[in-house]
């Protein structure tokens, strides 16, 4: 029987390291001439934090770490025991430099503030998709950093209450097959895997653009019931025979979903509903940090209406629909949204 041949796997928007280089190296190869090396070391930081994390994600199958910590946190979500552990590594890492003025984590009711004078706000979620743990499937860190525009004024609300368009990095640690650390800090997005032998992040792919082709989309159809009527729009378009050659894939983990969607061409969404029309997925720490790095990679987001990054924050722990990805798909998911 004849078989149509493997068209292999789709191809990546990036270019493939040709070289070993670290990511502390290339941190400080690619900061800008004038940058006083705060911000790469900051990054630095947080790829110690994805180090221990990633080792104690890797054990959860054999420690007491499955299962709940038995606390609920400020969203009134159970707190499993390895979201406690990652809160408090990002704590730990990026406490006591004088690099981070203010933390803010999903797991946190109010930003934690560590050093009044130094010149970042950091927000985060330490762990995204906790609930999937116990199931081996991926999870992963979130971050976004913010300069202060004033270092001499108090701490307020305005030093993190801020539009994703104001972040001057973001990025994300996966914890899958293997751990990959992606991020932004202005200038393309670059991705670094671990290795765990040598306990390096070292260069994968730099300067990653999401294909021209995207392949899939990703979206929560058993929610379909409950989204309003422009996301059903969207969904006979993206199966429409003539619309691009798309399929569904949904993890239920946005730093999985968005990375395979960034590496293979693709949109993910987490639409608001009738009845909760502000969705699931946090602004802060969740959508801006995502909405960044797809910026940056060729892309864009949307609440639906408008541009992720626009949107002014009023509360730390503040929800919104996020569609994130695909430039045309994002754009075209606006289209049907607006519809009457
Ligand atoms: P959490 O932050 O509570 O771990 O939630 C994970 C998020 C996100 O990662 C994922 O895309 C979404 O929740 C999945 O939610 P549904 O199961 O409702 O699709
Ligand atoms: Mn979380
Ligand atoms: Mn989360």
């Amino acid at each position: 029987m004849k078989t149509d041949p493997d068209p292999g796997p789709p191809p990546v928007g990036g270019r493939p390291a040709d070289h070993l280089v670290t990511i502390e190296r290339f941190l400080i190869d690619h900061q800008p001439a004038s940058a006083t090396g705060s911000l790469s070391r900051l990054l630095n930081d947080i790829a110690l934090a994805g180090k221990l994390i990633a080792s104690r994600t890797r054990r959860a199958g054999l420690t007491e770490l499955l299962g709940k910590a038995g606390v609920t946190n400020v969203q009134g979500e159970d707190q499993k025991l390895m979201d406690v552990y990652a809160d408090d590594a990002m704590t730990a890492v990026l406490s006591g430099q004088g690099r981070v003025a203010a933390i803010v984590s999903e797991e946190q009711p109010a930003p934690l503030v560590i050093d009044e004078a130094a010149p970042y706000i950091v927000v985060h979620d330490p762990l995204d998709g906790s609930s999937n743990i116990d199931s081996n499937v991926s999870v992963g860190t979130i971050f976004g950093i913010y300069r202060r525009e004033d270092v001499s004024r108090p701490l307020s609300d305005a030093d993190w209450l801020r539009p994703g368009r104001d972040l001057v990095a973001a990025g994300y640690v996966l914890y899958g097959t293997s751990t990959m650390l992606v991020y932004s800090a202005g200038a393309g997005v670059h991705a670094f895997t671990l290795d765990p032998e040598v306990g390096e992040f070292l260069l994968t792919w730099s300067d990653l653009r999401f294909p021209d082709d995207p392949v899939y989309y990703s979206l929560n159809l058993a929610s379909a019931p409950r989204w309003e009527t422009g996301m059903g729009r969207f969904v006979e378009w993206l199966n429409r025979p003539d619309t691009p050659n798309l399929t569904q894939r949904y993890i239920g983990s946005a730093v999985a979903d968005f990375h395979r969607n960034l590496l293979h061409g693709g949109v993910f969404g987490y639409p608001g509903e009738v009845s909760r029309p502000e969705g699931k997925l946090r602004l802060l720490y969740e959508g801006a940090p995502l909405a960044y790095l797809a910026e940056q990679a060729g892309g864009r987001a949307s609440d639906g209406i408008r541009d992720l990054l626009a949107i002014e924050p009023t509360g730390i722990h503040q929800r919104t629909p996020v569609f994130v990805g695909d430039r045309r798909l994002v754009d075209r998911l606006e289209i049907c949204l607006a519809e009457v």
